[in-house]
């Protein structure tokens, strides 16, 4: 199946007055935890040349890559090597899943590689200064920043009016959410995973069952398939994006801030049949076989409380917490953290 699709057009043509795709995306973001959108200021292309650097990129050898790590300070720039993240523990919540909607079975880490760049205005002053280093940018890319801005500002600027029509759509007042993403630590975070290793074997796993700590992420297409979302059901669907589309999921800060009218959504990354076929016609054809997402993830500003902005019967299950705190609780349970 293939998830609704919301078109961001009418929205920012009507200025702000358009609001039927408002509903079209809350009611989306509730059902599924996600929604496709059509940006028309994001094309395909910008998708391919950022996809085409970060290729470039994970090509390298892993003693190139890893002078890029930043361990100390929880990887929060520059790269993460494979088989260093865990996905957190979702066992008790997969329980409940019905049989042909488990989780494919894994024991982490995950086989895949990440780079993290900060995109977005940065308050001067926060408690959480360890979230403001500075940027890891690779030698021999000497169009690594103008890349990596340019395609992190277009998905924020898609993001901000996604937030701006999700509060409409809730029934806030429409700056609600994007005043609290203003200042937030936004993280351009490609994933690379490379299928040379690991595509030849249908149900790898390349990223385990696991949700975003975000308050929504923001990919466009991935050159292969092996996407999974699970809906607010609990049901299993491979995940589609029609072309020249962004994909949105919901995170952990936005389950939050709706007091889990939309719960964060989980996913998983796997080798599917469909993935060995793509990495078959790549090879005959000498292409690149790092599968790379084109991720963003965008917080709530960390000084910011988190707490149920809607009346819910779980409201007393999300007491106030402030942002960056929840985001270092996340970092330690996927043994990210320095504790
Ligand atoms: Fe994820």
């Amino acid at each position: 199946m293939e998830l609704p699709t919301v078109d961001l057009q009418p929205f920012i043509s009507s200025n702000r007055s358009e609001k039927q795709e408002c509903y079209k995306l809350q009611e989306s973001l509730h059902r599924y935890g996600a929604v496709a959108i059509r940006d028309p200021r994001v094309q395909e292309e910008d998708s391919e040349k950022f996809i085409e650097l970060l290729e470039q990129y994970f090509e390298q050898p892993t003693l190139v890559k890893l002078k890029d790590c930043r361990p100390d300070i929880s990887y929060q720039v520059g790269v993460t090597p494979e088989l260093t993240e865990w996905p957190r523990d979702n066992s008790k919540y997969a329980e409940k899943l019905s049989e042909q909607n488990k989780p494919t079975p894994f024991d982490g880490p995950d086989k895949k590689w990440r780079f993290q760049w900060r995109i977005g205005a940065r308050r001067e002053y926060t408690k959480f200064p360890e979230l403001l280093a500075e940027p890891v940018i690779p030698e021999n890319f000497p169009q690594w920043r103008q890349v990596m801005d340019s395609w992190g500002q277009k998905l924020l600027d898609s993001v901000f009016t996604v937030s701006e029509m999700l509060s409409i759509g809730l029934g806030l007042q429409s700056s609600t959410l994007p005043n609290l993403i203003r200042f937030g630590t936004h993280l351009l975070s490609p994933t690379g995973s490379d299928l040379n290793l690991y595509g030849t074997k249908p149900g790898t796993v390349l990223a385990g069952f696991h949700y975003d700590i975000s308050f929504l992420t923001i990919h466009g297409r991935s050159r292969f398939p092996g996407l999974y979302l699970w809906t607010s059901e609990g049901e299993r669907i491979p995940c589609k994006i029609p072309k020249g589309c962004l994909l949105v999921q919901a995170g952990a800060q936005l389950d939050y801030l709706t007091g889990g009218y939309i719960k964060k959504g989980y996913h998983e990354v796997i080798v599917s049949k469909e993935t060995c076929r793509v990495v078959e016609e790549k090879k005959s054809r000498h292409e690149s076989l790092w599968r790379v997402s084109s991720t963003m993830f965008t917080h709530v500003e960390p000084d910011k409380m988190l707490y149920p902005l809607l009346e819910t019967s779980e409201t007393s299950s999300y007491p106030p917490v402030f942002a960056g705190v929840q985001v270092e609780d996340e970092l330690k349970a996927i043994k990210l953290a320095v504790v």
